[in-house]
């Protein structure tokens, strides 16, 4: 049963990019039994506000060693087989919710003897969801997908996909009940297991 990890960026935990990756997990379920773990990267309890930059991951290969409750979900991120991120487009980037929890992925990174990136990551299937309330052109959408190609290039991960929308206002009901997205979503999940 592959074991899913939903990562979500938005202080809303019912705004729209929570609300759009809980229907790609419903699609994965029509594809497979999942055991799904969601953790709202909001609501993690810190002791600092991102990487404290202390590098005891790198002798330490795979572990953060700050007690904190990022680093006890970053030492559990091997045992899942799909991670999913979920992230509103802030200021033409990702939530800064959502990058100070994957910036201590740094601790799942390490070198070989060849200088060459090693990663329990690379056996993990990543995939993205993204809302906006700009469209595709004027978002900033395109600074997350370069970000989200650089994450797949360094760790080796396969390409991630995205699925994006956008006119996500702060209601983001009407978009959400749209039939066609959720069918988007639906088989957006169910692809992700395919
Ligand atoms: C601080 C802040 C910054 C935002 N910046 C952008 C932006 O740069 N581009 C954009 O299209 N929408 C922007 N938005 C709108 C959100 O991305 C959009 O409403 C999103 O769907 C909210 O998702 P959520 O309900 O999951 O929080 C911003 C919203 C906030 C609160």
């Amino acid at each position: 049963m592959p074991n899913v990890l939903l990562l979500t960026g938005s202080p809303r935990p019912h705004g729209s990019s929570s609300t759009l990756a809980e229907i790609v997990l419903e699609g994965m379920r029509e594809a497979a039994d999942i055991q799904v773990e969601r953790v709202d990267t909001a609501r993690l309890e810190n002791k600092h506000r991102g990487c404290s930059s202390c590098y005891g991951c790198q002798p330490a290969k795979f572990r953060c060693m700050i007690h904190d409750a990022t680093a006890r979900l970053i030492n559990r991120v091997p045992e899942f087989q799909v991670i999913v991120l979920a992230t509103p487009i802030y200021f033409f980037n990702l939530s800064a919710q959502l990058k100070a929890c994957t910036d201590r992925f740094m601790a799942l990174c390490s070198y070989d003897d060849q200088g060459q990136v090693i990663s329990p990551l690379r056996k993990i299937h990543l995939a993205a969801v993204v809302t906006s309330e700009g469209d595709a052109a004027t978002s900033g959408l395109e600074v997350v997908q370069l970000w989200l190609k650089q994450l797949s290039d360094f760790t080796g991960t396969a390409p991630i996909p995205i699925l994006h929308q956008g006119h996500c206002g702060r209601d983001a009901g009407p978009t959400l009940r749209d039939a066609e997205l959720r069918t988007r979503a639906l088989a957006f999940g169910r692809d992700l297991l395919a």
